[in-house]
């Protein structure tokens, strides 16, 4: 069995940097045509010119012969001005702006500390029709990890969509019903990025027979019934869901660690991940919409021309990848057979 869809992009992408980048980018650059990318790096990518220069980097790891478009995002802070916004949205190649809340994640450190703060750069993201792409969760400790989009989506994100009534808004890599359902019921300009992993697992795969580090992400996997919704809505043909693998390599020891970093690298077999998701529920006419039409559409960048080809086809993921000169890599369902394989 095979099948034909429009090449896809992923609107949710960590490519790194430096030797990493090398390594992982060529995975990611055979599969998508285009990705968003994340700006986490140390340092964050705050400025137009740091994102120039990054994109250029990006640009070189790309394997000969292969055509992959870097769309660059800005990590937004408290203090990001004006200006920025406007020289970004000048440049042509930053396509939007990363609330990361600060400490919610890896390398959040120099995140947002009161959204409240960003007044000037959100109004001026508005006027602008920009994006701003969001990591929906609280960094409160006292809120229980698996609420912490939902008690987001209550107490930041509905707040500052009343605030700002044209602001375009991206929930990326959502995990709950109440995400899903928030965005199905509010405006057009909200959309929702679904990753592969919160497709496939629910949080019981964190502890299959022993804790498992390379399927610890954040947002945190979360329990079936939320998995299922996710699952539908990425199905339902509802453009405000796309595709983004939020794919985050770390190094193997920094995984298998007293305190392992958040991240599941899915890039090595993202289409195929979605596929298999998609298959489960006897929806693959609908994968081509979420992972080819949604996320171009929301964006307002003309969809891919070119296709590319699934087939049914058993093949083993390997146990590592390197992962810059001296690191290993562990991909999501390392030395497990996958069924369907992109030709
Ligand atoms: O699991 C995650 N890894 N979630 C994030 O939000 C960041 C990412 C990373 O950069 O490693
Ligand atoms: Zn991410």
């Amino acid at each position: 069995m095979r099948i034909e869809i429009i090449c896809p992009d992923d609107w949710h992408l960590h490519p790194r940097d430096g030797e990493a980048l090398k390594s992982v980018l060529p995975h990611s650059a055979r599969q998508f045509a285009r990705a968003m990318v994340m700006p986490n790096l140390k340092p964050p990518v705050t400025t137009t010119d740091a994102a120039a220069a990054y994109r250029e980097r990006i640009l070189a790891a790309v394997p000969l012969g292969v055509a992959f478009e870097p769309l660059m995002t800005l990590y937004l802070t408290d203090e990001t001005p004006r200006d920025e916004i406007r020289r970004a949205h000048e440049s042509g190649f930053v396509h939007a702006v990363k609330l990361y809340p600060a400490g919610v994640t890896t390398h959040s450190d120099a995140g947002v500390t009161a959204i409240d703060r960003c007044e000037p750069a959100l109004s001026e993201m508005e006027k602008l029709g920009m994006p701003l792409l969001i990591h929906g969760e609280v960094n409160d400790p006292a809120v229980d990890v698996f609420d912490r989009e939902s008690v987001f989506i209550e107490t930041v994100l509905q707040p500052l969509l009343a605030r700002h009534p044209e602001l375009r808004v991206v929930l990326e890599h959502i995990t709950t019903k109440e995400a899903v359902d928030f965005i199905a019921s509010s405006r057009e300009s909200l959309a929702a990025t679904i990753t592969a992993h919160h497709l496939l697992y629910n949080r019981n795969a964190i502890f299959a027979g022993g804790l498992r580090p390379h399927r610890y992400c954040l947002p945190v996997l979360k329990r079936e019934t939320h998995r299922v919704a996710l699952l539908d809505a990425a199905a339902s043909g509802n453009p405000k869901f796309m595709l983004g693998t939020d794919s985050a390599p770390h190094a193997r020891r920094m995984k298998e660690a007293d305190c392992g970093c958040a991240g599941c690298y899915t890039a090595h077999a993202a289409i195929e991940f979605y596929a298999e998701a998609f298959e489960s529920v006897g929806a693959l006419d609908r994968l081509e919409a979420f992972s080819s039409f949604s996320g171009p559409d929301f964006y307002r960048l003309p969809r891919n021309t070119e296709k590319i080809v699934l087939e049914k086809n058993d093949w083993t993921v390997p146990q590592t990848f390197s992962f810059g000169e001296n690191e290993l890599l562990v991909p999501l369902r390392a030395g497990e057979v996958l069924h369907w394989k992109r030709i």
